[in-house]
């Protein structure tokens, strides 16, 4: 079967590679040529973790292919998937759809064949609708179906998460779409991944449902650790407590400096939007969004807490470990440590940070940020240490060498992964999320 993957970004790619890897013939096109050029050479776009092994051992074995050529790319693939970027749009923060519309637009003017088009970007509901009438309006004389069919891809665990869903979301209103839906699933069937058919806009809300129940989760147990550390309980005991109850279930119950990345803040704003066209306010979720702003501003006077508070933090210095919103990936849309960088620059707090990929996506972000070249660099004379992001690399830190780089034993652990008797007990003064 051929595939074509419309949108060569951080969706399109890991799943047009591993639809190759699959055994379909895939093309994953984008309108940016230099992009099309790296890829055909093998470069990534994006950092993730196994990605340029599956693009490489795909293109050797001619199932995966790149161009800018749309009509080109479509020419008789059965399904064609359109994995373009919905950002929030700037004033209203809605999704903003013109680039999956401007899609579909081209993909009826050149349509060659009969296929489904399925849209994989995250998109609110109803966009399936407009996707069909535009392609209706272009007079197509091939038969089209437009499914929607989500991701629920993890940055840094994509490929996994793609080759073993928890499920398979298939939004689909009529039979050649979820029979053409079935083909491209079927090697994961034979994984048995359950894969859910529903209609097109159940679909559409499946995604965001999704996304905000999960925003939802990190912030209760963020507020839960605010809690914990005001009556001195153990946050990460509360969470292994509750997730042992399988109806609450151990996940995304991990209290950190809140939420981030390329899709909750996002998306959970998106559903607000569209709450409040049809009139159906969610009122959970719009605390959601409030609380996880604000708790990143928070995290940041955490930190000038640990530096003797606002008027003694001015002219200190911190060190900034990890600056991505999350491990194994260089993505800083929304990373906490965007507000915590500004809280502190703001309080006249001098910043020197490590980030394994991270550092050149940061640094226009937060300006007088001195980048370094590893952790140690950042830490020496710092008045304060705040891991925000929990790489790998944090966790197993020479704290003998820390002592004698940084200019004061303080560790704000904004993760949670130490153990605080184990620091404390290295002479350090250490504080965390949820924990005395
Ligand atoms: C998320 C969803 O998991 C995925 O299904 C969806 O398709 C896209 O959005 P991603 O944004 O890559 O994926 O990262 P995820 O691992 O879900 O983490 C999101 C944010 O929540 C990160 O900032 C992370 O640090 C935070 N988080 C996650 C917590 O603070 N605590 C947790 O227990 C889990």
């Amino acid at each position: 079967m051929k595939i074509a993957m419309v949108g060569s970004g951080y969706v399109g790619l890991v799943s047009g590679a591993c639809f190759a890897d699959f055994g379909h013939d895939v093309v994953c096109i984008d309108k940016d040529p230099s992009k099309i050029e790296k890829l055909k050479d093998g470069i990534m776009p994006i950092y993730e973790p196994g990605l340029d092994a599956l693009v490489e051992s795909n293109v050797k074995a001619g199932r995966l292919d790149f161009t800018t050529d749309l009509a080109q790319g479509i020419k008789d693939a059965s399904a064609i998937f359109i994995a373009v970027g919905t950002p929030s749009r700037r004033g209203d923060g809605h999704a903003d759809l013109s680039f999956v519309y401007a899609v579909a637009e081209e993909i009826g003017a050149n349509l060659s064949n009969d296929a489904v088009i399925v849209t994989k970007s995250t998109v609110p509901v109803g966009t399936g609708d407009e996707v069909e009438r535009i392609l209706a309006k272009s007079g197509t004389s091939h038969r089209f179906s437009v499914v929607s069919n989500p991701e629920f891809l993890r940055e840094g665990a994509a490929i996994g998460d793609f080759k073993r869903p928890d499920r398979i979301v298939i939004g689909a209103e009529d039979d050649f779409g979820r029979d053409v839906m079935r083909e491209v699933y079927r090697p994961l069937f034979l994984n048995e991944s359950p894969i859910l058919f529903t209609g097109r806009r159940t679909s559409e809300l499946i995604k965001y449902a999704a996304n905000a129940f999960l925003a939802t989760k990190i912030t209760f147990i963020n507020e839960m650790a605010d809690l914990c550390e005001k009556v001195g309980a153990d946050v990460q005991d509360v969470s292994r407590g509750i997730g042992m109850d399988n109806r609450i279930g151990a996940k995304f119950l991990h209290a950190g400096p809140g939420y981030g990345g390329s899709c909750f803040p996002k998306d959970t704003l998106a559903l607000l939007k569209t709450a409040e066209d049809y009139d159906s306010p969610t009122r959970i979720v719009e605390a959601v969004v409030k609380v996880n702003d604000s708790r990143k501003r928070a995290m940041g006077r955490k930190v000038l807490d640990a530096l003797g508070g606002m008027d003694a933090a001015r002219g200190k210095k911190v060190a900034l470990l990890g600056l991505t919103f999350k491990p194994n990936t260089d993505d800083m849309r929304d990373s906490p440590a965007i507000a915590i960088a500004q809280t502190l620059s703001d309080a006249g707090v001098e910043i020197a940070a490590y980030d394994p990929e991270g550092m050149e996506q940061a640094q226009p972000l937060m300006p007088k940020v001195k980048m370094c070249e590893n952790p140690y660099e950042a830490i020496e004379g710092a008045d304060a240490i705040a891991i925000v992001t929990e790489w790998d690399a944090f966790r197993a830190l020479d704290f003998a060498r820390v002592k004698e780089l940084a200019k004061a034993p303080v560790l704000v652990d904004l993760r949670n992964i130490y153990q605080p008797d184990d620091v404390r007990a290295l002479g350090f003064t250490y504080d965390s999320i949820g924990r005395s």
